[in-house]
């Protein structure tokens, strides 16, 4: 899910953490977070933002709470470099963290030994968990396996790009916010191929302040 201009921006032309949506927005964002067990972050969005969204809605909280679910859902982070600053406000956040750490790749935040044969686990501090990442379908069999299987994207475009070509995303919810931003930070990687996809129209909401949700499900390609 994400916020978007009208010209598909999901960042200004110098890019950076940009708050394009409202108070409506953030209710709708609040309610995936509270349907997800998990959200998804590109590393770059966690540093340009330093945080993750946080369920703050009384109503919300309490739902999951008689649920018997945890206050927010469980953050993953997909970085290769590991490279999240220390400092960012991410580190004190009252939740869950796990990093999704491609398999093979080194690390700064390599251990210096470790006395079993095979692959060497590396951990970021502050990390609750580290999960291998080596494809976008792997990937969601794993978390399926720990009891994570409703995952919602925070972003960025990077992410979106990727999920969408492996073709793993069911559903898009765009908030149309009314900005133009112009800038090169369109919401999906301009180089990115894909295959013609489908998309059934679930939902038009507005969300006050001239805001506009749109959801939409992924369609099978009809068979020519
Ligand atoms: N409007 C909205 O709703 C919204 C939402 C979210 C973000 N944003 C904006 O989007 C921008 C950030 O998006 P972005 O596209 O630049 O970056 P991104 O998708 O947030 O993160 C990219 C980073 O994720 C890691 N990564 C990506 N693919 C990977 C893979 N296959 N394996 C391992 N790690 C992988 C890498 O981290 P390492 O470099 O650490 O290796 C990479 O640099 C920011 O300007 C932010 O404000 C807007």
């Amino acid at each position: 899910m994400l916020a978007v201009s009208l010209d598909g921006r999901l960042a200004p032309p110098a890019g950076g953490a940009a708050q394009l949506g409202g108070a409506g927005d953030r209710r709708a964002l609040e309610e995936a977070l509270a349907w997800a067990d998990a959200a998804l972050l590109g590393a770059e969005t966690l540093r340009r933002h330093g945080s993750t969204c946080l369920i703050h809605a009384p109503d919300l909280l309490a739902a999951r709470g008689g649920q018997g679910r945890s206050a927010q859902p469980t953050a993953l982070v997909l970085s290769r470099s590991g490279h999240i600053p220390p400092g960012l406000p991410f580190w004190r956040q009252p939740l869950q963290r796990w990093w999704l750490q491609p398999a093979g790749r080194p690390s700064e935040h390599d251990q210096p030994a470790h006395p079993e044969p095979g692959p060497r686990p590396r951990m970021l501090p502050g990390c609750d968990r580290v999960l291998a990442f080596s494809s976008w379908v792997q990937l969601r069999s794993a978390l399926a396996a720990e009891g994570l299987r409703r995952l919602v994207l925070l972003g960025g475009a990077d992410l979106a790009g990727q999920l969408l070509a492996a073709e793993q995303v069911d559903e898009l919810q765009l908030t149309l916010c009314p900005l133009l931003l112009g800038g090169p930070h369109s919401w999906l990687p301009p180089s990115l191929g894909l295959r013609l996809s489908h998309w059934q129209l679930l939902e038009q909401r507005p969300l006050g302040g001239d805001e506009l949700l749109l959801r939409y499900l992924r369609r099978p390609v009809p068979v020519p």
